[in-house]
């Protein structure tokens, strides 16, 4: 590995999903692309599809780790130009059952990880004088708390666009714009999962659920991952440079503020 004279851009949860889907774009797009998830594997196995992408493990939640993967990008490639924090999990249950620990967990990955990863990713972008971008993944449910089964999640996220805010005005200065995308209904592993727990909590089947989510976009389809992609390159792009500190709403309309 060596420096290299295209864009650097790393992704976070990106061994499956949104993420995935963000790496390829972002490699299509000209990027050297740095995909890492908590699954090695699942980050390596993205990796392999995209021409000039490489591939590591990283535990969001652990901010060593995520200075050591920094410190090791820059090493190898000399800069970051784009850093993509997407990583994020969910459990659908109903508010009153939510444990202490899966409380802990929910926050620890969604809002912890996109705090640490992004302390490590400003201050070598700082440390290098790149003006840089963060983009997060918070949610539709980072905008609104009417979504049944998520009381965990949803305030994660919400949390997550306060952070994307004050991120954006510190970094400001730096010339480090940072934005984030609140996604919808998106067709992704996550949904499957969420598609039978609340099946289960509501007493349907998934395939009524889906319908459910359908009739509830505006646009009459479930989200792609590359609908949301698309937005993400465009917030790493130069199309963009003059937004910093927005949520922008990627969902069908499933949610208009
Ligand atoms: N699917 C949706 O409908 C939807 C909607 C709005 C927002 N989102 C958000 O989009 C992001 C991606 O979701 P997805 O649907 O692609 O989910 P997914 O489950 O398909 O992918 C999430 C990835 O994050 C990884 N991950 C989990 N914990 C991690 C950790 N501690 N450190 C590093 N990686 C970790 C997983 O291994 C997985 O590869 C999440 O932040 C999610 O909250 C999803």
């Amino acid at each position: 590995m060596s420096e290299t004279t295209k864009p650097v851009a790393v992704i976070t949860g990106g061994g499956s999903g949104i993420g995935a889907e963000i790496a390829r774009e972002l490699g299509t797009r000209g990027y050297l692309v740095m995909v890492t998830d908590i699954n090695g594997e699942a980050a390596a196995k993205i990796a392999a599809e995209i021409p000039d992408a490489h591939a590591t493990s990283l535990d969001v939640t652990n901010p060593e780790a995520c200075t050591a993967l920094v410190n090791k990008v820059v090493e190898n490639f000399g800069r970051i130009d784009v850093w993509v924090s997407n990583a994020g999990i969910s459990k659908m249950q109903k508010f009153i059952d939510i444990s202490p620990e899966d409380l802990r967990r929910t926050f620890e990955v969604n809002t912890y990880g996109i705090f640490f990863a992004g302390q490590a990713a400003a201050r070598a972008m700082i440390e290098l004088g790149i003006k840089g971008r963060i983009i997060n993944t918070a949610s539709m449910a980072a905008k609104q708390g009417r979504v049944p089964f998520l009381a965990d999640y949803v305030a994660s996220k919400f949390a997550v666009l306060g952070l994307t805010q004050s991120m954006a005005f510190e970094l400001a200065p730096h010339g480090i714009l940072v934005n984030c995308v609140c996604p919808g209904f998106v067709a992704t592993p996550m949904q499957d999962r969420e598609l039978a727990w609340e099946a289960k909590l509501r007493g349907s089947d998934p395939e009524s659920v889906k319908k459910l989510w359908i009739n509830d976009t505006p646009l009459a389809r479930l989200e792609t991952p590359e609908d949301v992609a698309r937005v993400v390159a465009f917030l790493a792009g130069s199309d963009s440079s003059f937004i910093t500190g927005e949520a922008i709403s990627v969902n069908g309309g499933a949610y208009m503020d």
